[in-house]
């Protein structure tokens, strides 16, 4: 009989952006759901990668001046060795600049256009000129300025191939609807269906704006929209190309892993677009929640983006993994802060679990000199052990196809409670000091060693080495992938007679005041690496920057931002300038005080006022603070 598949996916990553908790959560939730099942016996596919074409990949490699595939090439090495670090277990590593995956997308947009589903029109948006990027209405500020650079911009059209979306509306609704477990958790599955009854409109597909892409299929000028082209890698990573065999084998996927932020890209453009290319829905696709760190939400700008390499090189690999995991149900925010992190270690981790194995091999060396003693004479408690055992092997399937992880390692957790409480009942000190229960010490020793073995097996999924590092020290060398996990599940398996391996602490206990003084000392090693662009003086020399004395100033209707400033550069040159400061200053504050001044800035609109220059400003804690000159610098003074 052949084995049954399971095939999981990750969202795959942008390049613009080095990796961080909130990628490393999903790949590893990813790799539990894949070790769980490939210990099981399944015969597993687990799919991870990056999203490397798009304007805003083009736009970042321009930044630093280098080709967006060079930018992709160093991105992506990133999250390889990252992923080697954390000890993910992924088959394969999708790039979507692999040929085999061009060929994929441009392979599925013909058959939606064989299918009658693709159709030129005119792509309407808001375009913002020196972002190059179009905007939808509801993302515009302040009237009509870019969200990106706060510039006013323009209502163009462009070409596009546009998908008939909206033909599909029925039949999805209808799908979601008639499996109740396609959309998890079940809480994200309404905002999709009202979503979608509000009803579908057709999607536009290619942009003619920007290149960075895979061409439309017979018409180059245009290249796919970028969520075509990053959802097929779900396909395209298992050979959709030629449907080969591995793809016959695994698709449709059992579950797409995703943030609750791209649920809908996955729950409405990624069916409809296998329905047009006459392919099956992936089984279940599960939104995770968003996690903040230390109460605030991750930026690059507040630099709190905490860098995962970072964490398990000073916590250790299986901590990280079993937190992030532990602490917040999956499909629920949560925040990642040190001290919740050092409670879990040396709670759950170091006390419960770590003392529970030290403790046990400790007795095995003072009471049998390290030889793993007989199961001898059976009590009650053991029974009541061994049903406790099956109840939770039961319980972490259930909660791991619900991939509810928490609940899933809660439940082990409750077997580490009930062997540590086992042994405080029968309190093997005692029976050591009895030479007529020695039959019985021996028992008790050897249930709680097979117990141990067992919780091994159950923590694998989540914590691999620290599995094999038990196993280790029970000296038990087994393949856990040859044999079945059926009979690996049975107690009472452990062999006797063999001497127990060296004996280390699994998770060392840390100082939390100790820790929190080095990391604040450390100056929050964690934070990114800043790429500072090195400029030449001639670059410098191009910016005018002079002495500006505020003649007037007022606030601009409703913004809360920016005001409107009259200031004199000297020589009659009387500007009218927007600045963005209208949160630090009173206007009235502003007149009379000579600031810096950009003098030679391209005029823009900010809400639709014109500006013709820029104000110089520091940001100091949550205010800008102008750069004031002194009263003797005359208005027009150039500052070099
Ligand atoms: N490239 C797209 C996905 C295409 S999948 C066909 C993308 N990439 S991303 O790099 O921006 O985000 C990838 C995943 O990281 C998303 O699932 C997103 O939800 C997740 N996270 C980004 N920040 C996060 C947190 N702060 N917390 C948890 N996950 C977060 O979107």
């Amino acid at each position: 009989m052949s084995k049954q598949t399971f095939y999981v996916t990750t969202p795959i990553y942008y390049v613009n952006d080095v990796p961080h908790i909130g990628h490393a959560y999903t790949t590893v939730a990813a790799d539990v759901l894949a070790r769980y099942k490939r210990m099981c016996g399944y015969d597993v596919f687990f799919l991870t990668g990056t999203d490397e074409h798009g304007q805003k990949i083009e736009q970042a490699a321009l930044k630093k001046g280098i080709t967006p595939k060079e930018l992709a090439d160093s991105v992506v090495e990133r999250f390889k060795s990252l992923w080697v670090k954390l000890n993910i277990s992924n088959d394969k590593f999708i790039r979507t600049t692999d040929e085999s995956h061009k060929k994929a997308v441009q392979k599925i947009f013909k058959k939606m256009q064989e299918n009658g589903d693709i159709y030129l029109g005119e792509y309407e948006g808001w375009y913002c000129t020196p972002c190059e990027t179009y905007w939808t209405e509801t993302q515009l500020l302040d009237g009509n300025n870019c969200p990106s650079c706060g510039r006013e911009t323009q209502k163009l059209k462009e070409p596009s191939y546009f998908f008939r979306m909206s033909k599909y509306q029925d039949t999805l609704l209808k799908y979601i609807e008639e499996n109740p477990d396609f959309i998890q958790p079940p809480s994200r599955k309404n905002e999709i269906v009202s979503f979608i009854k509000e009803g579908l409109k057709d999607l536009s597909v290619s942009r003619v704006s920007f290149k960075w892409g895979i061409p439309v299929p017979g018409d180059d000028k245009h290249v796919i929209y970028v969520w075509i082209d990053a959802l097929t890698n779900y396909i395209s990573g298992i050979g959709y190309v030629d449907e080969n065999e591995e793809f016959k084998k695994f698709w449709p996927a059992d579950v797409h892993l995703v943030g609750k932020d791209i649920l809908r890209f996955h729950t409405v453009y990624w069916p409809t677009m296998l329905m047009s290319a006459g392919l099956p829905l992936p089984k279940k696709v599960f939104a995770h929640g968003w996690w903040t760190v230390e109460g605030q939400k991750m930026s690059k700008s507040l630099g709190n983006a905490i860098d995962p390499n970072w964490l398990v090189d000073t916590f250790g690999v299986d901590a990280i993994r079993y937190f992030l995991l532990r602490e917040v149900p999956f499909g629920l925010d949560g925040d990642f802060s040190f001290k919740a992190l050092i409670h879990r270690i040396n709670g759950d981790l170091a006390n419960d679990l770590g003392n529970l194995l030290n403790r046990t091999l400790g007795m095995v060396k003072r009471y049998f000199k390290g030889i793993i003693p007989e199961y001898k004479v059976e009590d009650e408690t053991d029974i009541e052990l061994f049903k406790k055992v099956e109840e939770v092997f039961n319980e972490v399937d259930k909660h791991i196809d619900s991939i509810a992880f928490n609940k899933a390692l809660m439940s082990i957790w409750t077997l580490v409670a009930e062997l540590n409480k086992y042994i405080d009942k029968n309190a093997p000190w005692m029976l050591a000091k009895d030479d007529s229960q020695r039959d019985r010490l021996e028992t008790v020793l050897y249930v709680v060693l097979d117990g141990i073995r067992i919780l091994s097996l159950l923590i694998y999924p989540f914590m691999p080495k620290t599995s094999e590092e038990i196993r280790n020290q029970l000296n038990i060398k087994i393949d856990i992938f040859k044999e079945s996990f059926e009979d690996l599940k049975k107690v009472k398996l452990l062999k006797s007679g063999n001497k127990i391996g060296e004996v280390k602490q699994l998770f060392p206990r840390i100082d939390e005041k100790e820790f929190l003084d080095r990391v604040t000392a450390e100056n929050k090693k964690s934070e990114p690496e800043k790429v500072v662009e090195e400029i030449t003086i001639n670059d410098f020399s191009k910016v005018i920057i002079k002495a500006g004395k505020i003649l007037e100033a007022e606030k601009i209707g409703k913004s809360e931002k920016l005001l409107k400033l009259k200031v004199d550069l000297g020589n009659g040159d009387i500007r009218q300038i927007v600045a963005g400061v209208a949160k630090s200053y009173e206007p009235g504050a502003l007149v009379g005080k000579t600031v810096a001044v950009v003098s030679n800035l391209k005029p823009a609109k900010l809400m639709g006022v014109k500006s013709e220059g820029m104000i110089l400003a520091a940001w100091v804690g949550d205010k800008h603070v102008v750069v004031e000159l002194a009263d003797e610098v005359p208005a027009g003074s150039v500052i070099k």
